[in-house]
């Protein structure tokens, strides 16, 4: 006889997008994402503008996400959320939301971390065409983070290196700021690289001993590139943007790349996966591709549950429903909650 499968509501609400995801088991029914432009103008995340916007779109985006499951408010069986890292206003929101929907429905509240749940996205049913097995590497790339985390199970995930300074997304959003191009600008450097040099421009890899990484060194060296650069030639950037773009993206990915085969080599784990807002990058998936020449195995989720979605939390929650860990009605948001 075969258990009944759990339905669970997912609810992102870290940063500056509002996602709700209904999952059946492991499989998503529902992944409905509203994405906040209004950041675009400031050049960043304003985090009050992203929590009032996430308070306006919170119920129309799990009542979306509820309907486009087709399933009924009665089936679902626990609400996972978000409870950090990310900005406090905007956390807050999903975990009071999520809090009063388990009180109001008596359904079990499960709290979820989203840099382990952006690692967990690989075990959504559709998410790739493998599942890594346990124990695998995972460089976990986004706006905020950059780590490697030897992953022995679900619930058992180390960090065994990580940034000194930048993360990897903010190395892009900085470099990109600095040829002109709008928040977030790793999706648009990504874009450009696609018909640029690679090897038209060489920026100087930083040297950090063991598994940590430091973007800040490249991005001084970029600025102080480009400034001498538009010293001599004020359209510099113009003329060259595609260029520095795919230039740019290779230097970072090669750090990135650099790091993870060195863990690799002292964990001996040779099963390597790739997950956060970064790893929607073309040139790192192309890049961990090319590892499998090398021997490795590699895992590269679908380009949707890369970036922040509520897809990625209900999986998350999906884990903790199996071994019963539940939140009470006392628990809060934790910006800087820890690994
Ligand atoms: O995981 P995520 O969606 O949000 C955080 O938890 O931070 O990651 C957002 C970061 C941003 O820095 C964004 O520029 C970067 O991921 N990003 C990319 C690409 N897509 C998103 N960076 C490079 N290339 C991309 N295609
Ligand atoms: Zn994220």
């Amino acid at each position: 006889m075969s258990s009944k499968a759990t339905i669970i509501l997912g609810i992102e609400t870290s940063c500056d997008d509002t996602s709700a995801a209904v999952l059946r088991n492991y499989s998503v029914l529902s992944n409905v994402t509203a994405n906040q432009l209004i950041h675009e103008r400031y050049g960043g995340v304003v985090p009050e503008l992203a929590s009032r916007s996430h308070q306006e779109n919170i119920v129309q985006v799990i009542d979306a996400a509820i309907i486009k499951a087709k399933i009924a408010l009665g089936e679902i069986d626990a609400v996972a959320f978000t409870q950090g890292p990310g900005l406090m206003g905007s956390l807050l929101v999903g975990a009071s939301f999520a809090k009063t929907f388990a009180l109001a429905r008596e359904i079990p509240l499960i709290a979820v971390h989203h840099m382990k749940a952006h690692i967990l996205a690989h075990f959504i049913e559709d998410a790739g065409n493998q599942k890594p097995e346990f124990p695998f590497l995972c460089l976990t790339v986004s706006g905020g983070h950059t780590q490697i985390v030897q992953v022995n199970g679900p619930n058992e995930m180390e960090v065994i290196g990580k940034t000194i300074d930048d993360a990897a997304g903010e190395a892009f959003d900085k470099a990109a700021k600095m040829l002109g191009l709008s928040y977030p600008g790793g999706p648009l450097i990504d874009k450009f690289a696609k018909i640029g040099n690679p090897n038209a421009f060489q920026f100087s890899k930083p040297k950090i001993d063991g598994l940590n990484f430091s973007f800040s060194g490249l991005k001084t060296s970029i600025l102080y590139f480009l400034n001498s650069e538009l010293k001599k030639t004020p359209e510099f950037i113009e003329e060259n943007l595609f260029d520095l773009c795919a230039s740019i993206q290779q230097v970072i990915v090669d750090i990135l790349i650099d790091k993870i085969k060195k863990a690799s080599k002292l964990t001996g784990i040779t099963r390597i996966a790739i997950s956060g807002g970064v790893s929607a990058n073309s040139g790192l998936r192309d890049a961990l591709e090319l590892l499998k020449i090398e021997g490795f195995d590699t895992f590269i989720p679908k380009f949707e549950y890369c970036t922040d979605n509520a897809a990625m939390i209900a999986v998350a929650g999906k884990f903790l429903h199996e071994r019963k860990i539940f939140a009470n009605q006392s628990i809060t948001a934790n910006a800087k909650l820890i690994w």
